[in-house]
């Protein structure tokens, strides 16, 4: 449906003002504003990590909660940054899932309200949508593109071929990419979040030390599968005498054999799919992206098939609300406005893929 269903006051509003955005899906509470020309105006963001640290993951009310309490403040501190009132908004949009429902609720009604109080246009957006954009703002990357879209609780290869048009050719088949880092540092005693501490710990590692295996590698399809390396790892802890018995040299060996494997079943799977979609840029983005030991092989298997390759900066890997922004400014301009959607734990961004026989992540 084109933004001709909408108020033509409203949708002519939010062409010619800037768009406020609430992200809220997990655990970063974020609100952004952009320009019409897509420029950011503001970037504001809460992490709730020391709100779960005590619980070594995500706990969804906690969540919740955390946002109801920064959400005002974030708006006001991104108005005033960008040095706007609310009337000088052209729109409002909100994160409406996949994630966690307590949070998304809070997030999009806050948001929603904002733009009912002020007559502005308002629109919902997939979580995976500001991801799978997030470097055509950073980069310029034109359509179509080979997504590697890997997160806490996504794991996906998904051919983006215009704004709203995605085609996942790939997905996991147990825990995403991010789940595992997660998990293999609680195993190595790494603490919360796990992805940048099993980098961290991998960077003085041995990869050679121990034999991990790399999922689905040399398997026909694109999809993925973390959860026998992750427990091919608590094996080798088990074998070392368990967590406590673990030295740091342990850890670090285990680590870096653990991102070794991670990095040669990515490249395999991203390899796969460019043979079955013919060469096309490749981006990587999501939380996952954020680890340079995965960037820097999927770089290299660009270059060696002589495709552009575009990382999203480490600031717009993790979750943030310009990507958001960004995804509804790019349907402002497309023409592409959506009537809101009802916050929900599942979208799928590709409502026409199979469905993958994984049923955890609720996550982006
Ligand atoms: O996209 P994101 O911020 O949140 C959602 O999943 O919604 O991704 C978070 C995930 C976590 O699992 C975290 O451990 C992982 O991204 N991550 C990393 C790195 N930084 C964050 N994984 C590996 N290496 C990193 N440097
Ligand atoms: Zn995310």
């Amino acid at each position: 449906m084109s933004d001709a269903s909408l108020p033509p006051d409203l949708s002519a509003r939010a062409r010619t003002g800037p768009v406020l955005a609430v992200e809220s899906s997990c655990d970063e509470t974020a609100v952004a504003i952009l320009s019409t020309d897509g420029e950011v105006l503001a970037d504001q963001l809460h992490s709730q990590l020391k709100e779960h640290a005590a619980f070594g993951g995500v706990v969804p009310e906690v969540a919740a909660r955390a946002h109801l309490a920064h959400l005002p403040d974030l708006v006001d501190r991104a108005l005033k940054e960008a040095g706007l009132n609310v009337r000088d908004l052209g729109s409002v949009a909100a994160t409406a899932g996949p994630g966690l429902i307590g949070g998304l609720l809070t997030g999009s009604q806050y948001a929603r309200a904002l733009a009912l109080g002020a007559g502005l246009m308002f629109q919902t957006i997939n979580h995976l949508e500001g991801h799978a954009l997030t470097v055509r703002f950073s980069h310029g990357t034109a359509f179509p593109y080979l997504l590697l879209l890997v997160s806490g609780g996504h794991c996906q290869l998904i051919v983006v071929r215009g704004t709203g048009d995605y085609q996942r050719i790939g997905t996991t088949i147990d825990d995403a990419a991010g789940e595992a880092f997660d998990k293999v540092a609680k195993l190595l005693g790494l603490g919360y979040p796990g992805g940048p501490a099993v980098e961290q710990a991998a960077l003085s590692g041995d990869p050679s030390r121990f034999s991990l295996p790399s999922p689905m590698r040399y398997k026909p399809n694109c999809d993925f599968s973390f959860s026998g390396l992750k427990t091919a790892v608590r094996r080798q802890v088990e074998l070392l005498g368990g967590k406590d018995a673990l030295s740091a040299h342990d850890k670090a060996d285990l680590a870096a054999a653990f991102q070794q494997a991670v990095c040669l079943s990515v490249t395999d799977r991203v390899a796969k799919a460019l043979d079955r979609c013919g060469p096309m840029p490749l981006a990587v983005a999501g939380g996952v992206a954020a680890n340079q030991a995965i960037g820097s092989a999927l770089r290299q298997l660009a270059d060696k098939r002589g495709i552009d390759f575009c990382q999203a900066p480490m600031k717009l890997c993790t979750d943030n609300a310009v990507m958001i922004a960004w995804a509804a400014h790019e349907r402002i301009r497309a023409d592409k406005v959506l009537p809101p959607e009802a916050p929900r734990p599942r979208w799928p961004l590709d409502h026409d893929a199979p469905k993958s026989v994984y049923a955890g992540a609720v996550k982006a």
